[in-house]
């Protein structure tokens, strides 16, 4: 098996773009700048960088390189990637939780998509304007509440187009997503950056300028390096950003040729995120809305790290200050980069399930996106209806769920498939000197600091699980449950040869 699949990228900045469109996401836009307010300002990005150098940078080229190394042996998911680094069967159900993870975070992640879909639509329709604050985020919060259609028609339009981009295959379908919205992201980002940082007090009903608010986000407050969810914060951050232990960057990884780079591309993929995180996410929302609002008020609509209060229910309504034409472009702007930034997350989220049917039960591709879009509609049907079941999905999927498949494939990559092998696959082809040092951060530092914040989430964790659920909850996680053990069945299956389904 894994021999029918011969997918290939097309160009090496259609693969970079790919990977920097699968980290670029709404993460960097909505989570990055909200995440800095609640956790200290400039003092965020000290534990941020240093998880960054420890731990970013160590698992984009061990991630790259089990990727190209199963690839070039016909498996191109994270069960058979992780097969193919050691023959004992739990490193293959271990491999699971990448495929688990990429579809568990999609059932929520295409409905945010779907916002953005249609938020583009209403801003370039005008109909936010002459809307107070208080009306644009009543507004959003009628669209989301049960019972209305239109976000429900949007996400499944979402999730159809989606699908009809994977049928299209790597190279007409991801890669020209890729080649398409990346550029158009840096320009969307570039043009409401410069404007949130040249806004100025007096001009357009703002009272304060742009660069209040930037100096507000990168004014260090030291005492918050010292506390652990800081450092926690940080580090949930650099997974979530970087798409690290989710299954996605092994799948893309996994099309490269064995004698192609993997060590410079994985930097200019994580680098670019970087840029685009750091300088483009950290100038749009917050700059604006400190220049209208003032900083108590951003610090109040950030509380729990989360940028959709000033993203979806504020931007709206101070773009429409600035005039119906500007406003209109602004929406559409900010909304489009963030679709952009979206889908080209949620399509490496969609490729590895499709390469797990094509390799292991030789689907063709087609089959293996409807299935992928199939399972996404199912599970993500609680997260539609009810924040709470969104929320569980994001917290064991999307944080919990990372932290301990990087921690096994890290285990896995420098001490069960062994570290001079693996530095020979890091460093082979590769186009740039990788840093010796890496080898032993790798092997070493990389392990330690993911068991550090694996054991410092156990008792959250814990008390999570104790705490008296809603049956949305329960059905939340119920669902994710039986989706590991679904997929468990499955790579059962694919490994008694010749079974087909
Ligand atoms: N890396 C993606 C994001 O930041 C998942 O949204």
């Amino acid at each position: 098996m894994g021999t029918e699949n011969k997918e290939a990228w097309g160009s090496r900045i259609g693969l970079v773009l790919a990977m920097a469109g699968n980290a670029v996401g709404l993460g960097n836009f909505l989570r990055f700048p909200a995440q800095a307010v609640q956790n200290g300002g400039g003092a965020f990005i000290i534990p941020y960088l240093v998880c960054f150098v420890l731990m970013g940078l160590p698992l984009l080229y061990v991630e790259w390189a089990m990727g190209r190394h199963a690839g070039n042996r016909g498996h191109h998911s994270t069960p058979f990637i992780f097969g193919a680094m050691h023959k004992h069967s739990f490193w293959k159900y271990a491999g699971v939780l990448g495929l688990f993870i990429s579809i568990g975070i999609c059932a929520y992640y295409t409905y945010i998509e779907a916002w953005t879909l249609s938020w583009a639509y209403h801003s370039a329709m005008g109909h936010f304007m002459g809307m107070s604050q208080d009306q644009v985020a009543a507004f959003f919060k009628n669209y989301v509440a049960l019972g209305t259609s239109e976000p429900i028609m949007v996400w499944v339009l979402c999730v159809a187009l989606n699908t009809w981009i994977l049928s299209r295959g790597l190279q007409g379908g991801v890669e020209m997503a890729a080649k398409i919205g990346m550029p158009l992201l840096l320009l969307f980002g570039v043009v409401l950056a410069f404007r949130g940082v040249t806004l100025t007090a007096g001009s357009h009903g703002a009272v304060n300028s742009g660069l209040l608010g930037l100096n507000f986000l990168w004014t260090p407050n030291f005492s918050s390096i010292w506390d652990p969810v800081v450092w926690r914060n940080a580090a949930g951050q650099i997974f979530f950003t970087l798409s690290l232990g989710m299954g996605s960057i092994h799948c893309y990884a996994s099309y490269v040729k064995c004698k192609d780079d993997i060590a410079l591309n994985a930097m200019s993929a994580g680098w670019m995120n970087e840029f685009v995180e750091v300088v483009l996410g950290s100038a749009i929302i917050i700059p604006i809305a400190v220049g209208y609002l003032g900083v108590d008020k951003v610090v109040e609509m950030t509380k729990g790290g989360s940028g959709f209060g000033i993203g979806f229910m504020t931007l709206p309504y101070l773009f429409t200050q600035w005039g119906p034409a500007l406003s209109a472009l602004s929406g559409i702007m900010w909304f489009g980069l963030l679709f952009f930034a979206g889908i080209t997350s949620s399509l490496a989220m969609g490729t590895p399930v499709m390469a797990f049917m094509e390799d292991e039960f030789g689907w063709k591709r087609r089959n293996g996106a409807l299935f992928f879009g199939a399972a996404v509609l199912l599970l993500g049907i609680p997260s539609v209806l009810s924040q709470e079941a969104f929320n569980e999905f994001d917290y064991w999927a999307g944080t919990i769920a990372l932290v301990v498949f990087s921690l096994l494939e890290i285990i896995l990559f420098a001490w069960v498939f062994g570290m001079e092998k693996g530095w020979k696959e890091i460093t082979a082809g590769a186009d740039m000197k990788v840093p010796i040092a890496f080898k032993y951060v790798i092997k070493y530092v990389t392990p330690v600091f993911l068991l550090i914040v694996f054991v410092g989430s156990l008792p959250e964790v814990w008390a999570t699980l104790t705490k008296p659920v809603t049956f949305q909850v329960a059905l939340a996680r119920g669902l994710m449950v039986a989706l590991f053990a679904g997929l468990s069945g499955l790579v059962w299956l694919a490994g008694r040869k010749k079974v087909t389904i």
